[in-house]
């Protein structure tokens, strides 16, 4: 049970889905359902009557799946300080209105920061599908450059 007056975890996931779809759509341009959803950790509660804003950005683009970054932050009516809640990466698949998977637009990151989240979306992606048993660890570039490094410590 959630704590009273506090925003329910569940409810914030779903609002979290949400924009981070409409994100997914605006940049795809077509339907996206969500694949998977990383590591969601809720990090400061959320009162009743504070203002929770959401905020969700493409971070790159891999064939017919995408991630999105998202962060939650929250303040109270009376104090403009505002507080990050909690973040996630959500990973949506475009398909159209038969179901089938569409490859999508191209993500160009400009910015220092996209170019920081554009590249270690690549390892995230590893990790998520190793973690989903959709890609066999041997063949995640990530985990053999830690596997690696850990075997050559142990030498
Ligand atoms: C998501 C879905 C479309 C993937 O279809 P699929 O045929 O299993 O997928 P594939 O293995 O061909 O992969 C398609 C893409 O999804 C990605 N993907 C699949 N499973 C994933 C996962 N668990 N996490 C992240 N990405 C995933 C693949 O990497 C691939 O991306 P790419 O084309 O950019 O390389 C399908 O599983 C589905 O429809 N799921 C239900 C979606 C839904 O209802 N969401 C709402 C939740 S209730």
């Amino acid at each position: 049970m959630p704590m009273p007056h506090n925003l329910m975890g569940g409810n914030l996931l779903c609002w979290m889905d949400v924009t981070s779809a409409i994100c997914a759509r605006r940049h795809a341009g077509c339907v996206c359902v969500t694949a998977s959803v990383d590591k969601v950790s809720f990090d400061s509660p959320i009162r009743l009557g504070e203002i929770v804003t959401l905020t969700a950005k493409a971070t790159r683009v891999f064939n017919t799946s995408m991630e999105i970054h998202i962060e939650v932050h929250a303040e109270g009516m009376d104090t403009t300080r505002r507080r990050k809640c909690n973040e996630a990466y959500f990973t949506f698949v475009g398909i159209d209105e038969w179901g089938n998977k569409l490859s999508l637009p191209p993500l160009t990151p400009v910015t220092e920061a996209e170019k920081l989240q554009f590249d270690s979306a690549q390892q995230r992606r590893e990790l998520r599908l190793v973690l989903a048993g959709k890609m066999p660890a041997n063949q995640s570039e990530l985990l053999k450059t830690l596997f690696k490094g850990f075997s050559e410590e142990g030498k």
